[in-house]
């Protein structure tokens, strides 16, 4: 990078760019759940251009098998497209065998499937709440347990990578159900941190903030929503986050170039959350001629 002149810092053109060495996923063979589509495919997409095999797994093969096709094409690398729900064990591990016939082995896993809708938490029915627990914690549970089993027992060093959310810490209104599991999936991270560990399996989260996909905007934003509760307003930064800023992290945790990570949580929203956090935050409405007024009631005049 150039050492940027006075408006270079607005343009911000590494934002865009892969952050590892070509080939530094030569020989990984990589999972990806929910890989079809959004942050997966933007992550899957990069991790074959740095030499990963891939697996792509979902419950829509034509989506999935669409994806395989354009990553394929775009990055010259090898794509598997599995269906697999990932509510079902039976399935993970059918999953799991088909990979490891294609490619011989598995390093890594991205545990990135996910539902979720925005709701008053008294309409939910049971079967609502639970369906999102089901996708979110038990899937990312069924796909951890199914890759730690082969890991340990073949004698092989694993990578576990979580995709929460930032309110797994916070918690948050009207997604009460993704709430709950992504905290149960930042508890898993962490255990399974420490127990794991000593098998040389690593297991790390990333909290995202607002990255624009159609799977979470037509949830969470849908109709009119977008415009009246614009995320990137919430940003310190003021905008939302790109694609390949989450794979650039993605990558750099599956890499062994991280490889005393573990256990870790890395946020990238922004700041999003921290703004909503401090009392103060809200300031920033306060005008310099308001500051002014301010400061000259809270200064204390010199005692004479
Ligand atoms: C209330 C709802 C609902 C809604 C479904 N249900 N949608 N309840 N509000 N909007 C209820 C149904 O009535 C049913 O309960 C139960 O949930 C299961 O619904 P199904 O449609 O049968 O489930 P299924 O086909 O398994 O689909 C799962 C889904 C769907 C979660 C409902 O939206 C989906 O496939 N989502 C996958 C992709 C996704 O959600 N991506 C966004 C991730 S974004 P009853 O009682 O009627 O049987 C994300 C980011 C967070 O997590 C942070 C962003 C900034
Ligand atoms: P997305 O495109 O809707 O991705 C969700 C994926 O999960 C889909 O490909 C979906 O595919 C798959 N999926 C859903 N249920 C499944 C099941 N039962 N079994 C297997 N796969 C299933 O949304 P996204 O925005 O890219 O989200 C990706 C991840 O980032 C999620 O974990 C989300 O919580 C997290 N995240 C996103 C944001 C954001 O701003 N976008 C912010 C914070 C966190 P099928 O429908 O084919 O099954």
């Amino acid at each position: 990078m150039q050492a940027p002149g006075n408006n270079d810092f607005l343009n911000h053109p590494d934002e865009e760019e892969g952050m590892l060495k070509a080939n530094a996923f030569k020989n990984k063979t990589i999972i990806i759940t929910g890989g079809g589509t959004g942050l997966g495919k933007a992550m899957g997409t990069y991790f074959l251009k740095l030499g990963a095999n891939l697996i792509i797994t979902s419950r829509k093969l034509d989506v999935l098998q669409q994806t395989a096709k354009e990553m394929e094409a775009e990055t010259g690398g090898k794509v598997l497209a599995l269906a697999c729900d990932v509510r079902n064990y039976d399935e993970v591990e059918n999953m799991l065998t088909q990979a490891i016939e294609s490619f011989g082995s598995v390093n890594a896993l991205v545990n990135n499937a996910a539902g979720n809708f925005i709701s008053p938490t008294e309409r939910l029915s049971a079967n609502a709440f639970s369906t999102i627990i089901d996708i979110v914690l038990k899937g990312s549970v069924n796909c951890s347990l199914a890759l730690g089993k082969y890991w340990i027992k073949e004698k092989m060093a694993g990578n576990i990578l979580n995709i929460i959310t930032t309110y797994a810490f916070t918690g948050s209104a009207y997604v009460v159900p993704s709430a709950c599991a992504k905290g149960g999936v930042l508890a898993m991270t962490r255990s399974l941190a420490a127990e794991w560990g000593r098998h040389q399996i690593r297991t790390n989260a990333i909290a995202p903030g607002p990255f624009p996909t159609k799977g979470a905007w037509e949830r969470l934003l849908p109709g009119e929503m977008a415009q009246k509760f614009d995320f990137k307003n919430r940003v310190p930064l003021k905008r939302v986050g790109k694609h390949q800023e989450i794979a650039n992290l993605a990558a750099y945790l599956i890499s062994d170039f991280s490889g005393y990570i573990n256990g870790d949580v890395i946020t990238i929203d922004g700041g999003e959350w921290l703004q909503g956090a401090g009392q103060f935050n809200g300031l920033e409405m306060v005008t310099n001629d308001m500051w002014d007024s301010i400061e000259q009631l809270t200064r204390h005049p010199k005692s004479s």
